[in-house]
């Protein structure tokens, strides 16, 4: 399972970079704008910051929302780094540009899927990673997990080599659950990466160890 962190937050990023488990990056202009990212220049040197920090996948979005317009900045931002992945919103014209960035060989996340059907069209148009909303679903009082799980069986049964990345992950135990049900990629928070590593009986272990340690070489 990859693990992406889903921050514009470049201290965070080091951070996860630093645990030595980081597959990548995901931002969006809302986790943008929270860092104060405005302006295109801005936002394209943010980019490329991040770019320098991690050495894996970087999903950077289009906000155009019409076929042209998604091509033309999908294009700038694929040239500003080969790590980067261009992120296209599941609509219509989402599809046919991810279609477009497949056949030239770009990399593509679609984003803001909410079910099978649109999972299924992305893998179809060649997306390189669907990302189902896992919390947002949660949110609503609707198992974001069940969704997980059946576009990983509709993806099997065909061999679609679009890879699950399970987004708007909230907490640790999403994390778990995805693993579980064999989700590709997760992207959270750092907060969601970090929990995997707590376990009261480690830390009663190590305390114990480290006392009798010091017990026998005093
Ligand atoms: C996905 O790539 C999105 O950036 C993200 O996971 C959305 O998460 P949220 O629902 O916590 O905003």
């Amino acid at each position: 399972m990859k693990f992406f962190i889903d921050t514009a937050n470049l201290d965070q990023i080091k951070e996860a970079q630093e645990l030595g488990v980081l597959d990548g990056v995901t931002t969006n202009p809302s986790l943008m704008a929270k860092e104060g990212i405005t302006g295109k220049e801005n936002i394209i040197n943010h980019y490329k910051k991040i770019c320098e920090i991690v050495t894996g996948d970087v999903s950077a979005e289009v906000i155009s929302t019409d076929f042209e317009g998604m091509i033309k900045e999908g294009e700038e931002l694929a040239a500003l780094h080969d790590q980067i992945i261009v992120k296209v919103p599941m609509i219509k014209e989402g599809v046919k540009a991810i279609k477009y960035f497949s056949d030239k060989g770009i990399k593509t996340n679609c984003t803001l899927v909410f079910s099978v059907g649109q999972a299924l069209l992305a893998a179809k148009a060649g997306a390189t990673y669907v990302s189902p909303f896992l919390g947002r679903l949660d949110d609503i009082s609707t198992n974001g997990l069940n969704l997980i799980e059946e576009i990983r069986l509709v993806y099997d049964n065909y061999g679609f080599e679009t890879e699950i990345l399970a987004a708007s992950i909230r907490h640790t135990m999403h994390v778990i659950d995805c693993a579980k049900i064999g989700a590709d990629v997760m992207t959270g928070p750092l907060s969601s990466i970090e929990g995997l590593l707590n376990h009261p009986l480690t830390d009663i272990g190590l305390e114990k160890f480290l006392a009798d340690y010091k017990k026998g070489n005093e």
